[in-house]
């Protein structure tokens, strides 16, 4: 685990997108695995301006997402796939042919865990994950449980992300209740991740899964165990996490 502290939320967005920047530097195919969220916003704001500059290419790149709300179309303004358009896909060269996302509205649950599964390891894996935190340790939208789920699979979501949540929404009552998200066995496999976080409100939570236990209680503490994470955060997010202990 290698820790990198930001000042702020600008900083470490910077410091992120420098991690993934190098990435595509040193493999132009890399298979980057994107999050959606207010935390890598940022994130995508500094690559499109590298990409603006003349910096980055990602023409041979591809992407594979977290995670997509299930009965959401991708034109709807809160799906994910939606999002990734606005913040990043829009702006930059990547071919949309090498961009995927789980299909929210596909109802066959099965048919499409099992697509999207098999979808990533055609593509050899992911390079490079992007992840952030829920303030209740879930990662993708893994929930915390009493047990880790493997695979791509469809969640309910809890109280707490429906509420954490609502804020894109008009209300809690329009938040979709389930949502397919890669599982942890999924994020795990990936080469290496990048956790990005900002903010006091996420720095118990972040304690709690670099410095705490291991359980399927908070998801995010099993990236314990997953050998190149790098966890970039600002001062707030970073501030219960004392220098030198991880
Ligand atoms: C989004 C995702 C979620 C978010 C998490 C943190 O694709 O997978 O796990 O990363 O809910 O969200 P923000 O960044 O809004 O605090």
């Amino acid at each position: 685990m290698r820790v990198i502290r930001a000042k702020d939320y600008k900083d470490m967005s910077r410091k992120a997108a420098n991690l993934i920047s190098a990435q595509i530097i040193l493999k132009p195919d890399a298979v980057l695995g994107l999050a959606t969220g207010s935390t890598p916003i940022g994130i995508y704001e500094q690559l499109v301006d590298w990409y603006q500059k003349g910096d980055i290419d990602f023409s041979n790149s591809m992407s594979v997402n977290l995670d997509e709300y299930c009965g959401l179309p991708a034109k709807h303004p809160e799906s994910y796939h939606y999002f990734m358009q606005k913040f990043f896909f829009s702006h930059i060269n990547i071919q949309p042919q090498h961009t995927f996302l789980p299909d929210g509205m596909e109802k066959d649950t099965q048919k499409e865990c099992t697509r999207y599964s098999t979808l990533i390891r055609s593509l050899g894996g992911i390079d490079l994950q992007l992840l952030g935190l829920g303030h209740n340790g879930h990662i993708g939208f893994n929930e915390p449980s009493d047990h880790f789920s493997a695979d791509v699979h469809v969640v309910t979501l809890t109280e707490s992300t429906i509420q954490a949540n609502k804020r894109f929404f008009g209300s809690a009552d329009d938040v979709p209740r389930q949502a397919y998200t890669m599982g942890i066995r999924t994020i795990l496999q990936a080469k290496r991740i990048v956790m990005a976080v900002s903010g006091k409100e996420k720095a118990f939570i972040v304690r709690e899964a670099f410095l705490g236990k291991i359980t399927p209680a908070i998801p995010a503490s099993i990236l314990q165990l997953h050998p190149d994470v790098w966890l970039v955060g600002d001062a707030e997010a970073l501030s219960e996490i004392p220098e030198g202990t991880l």
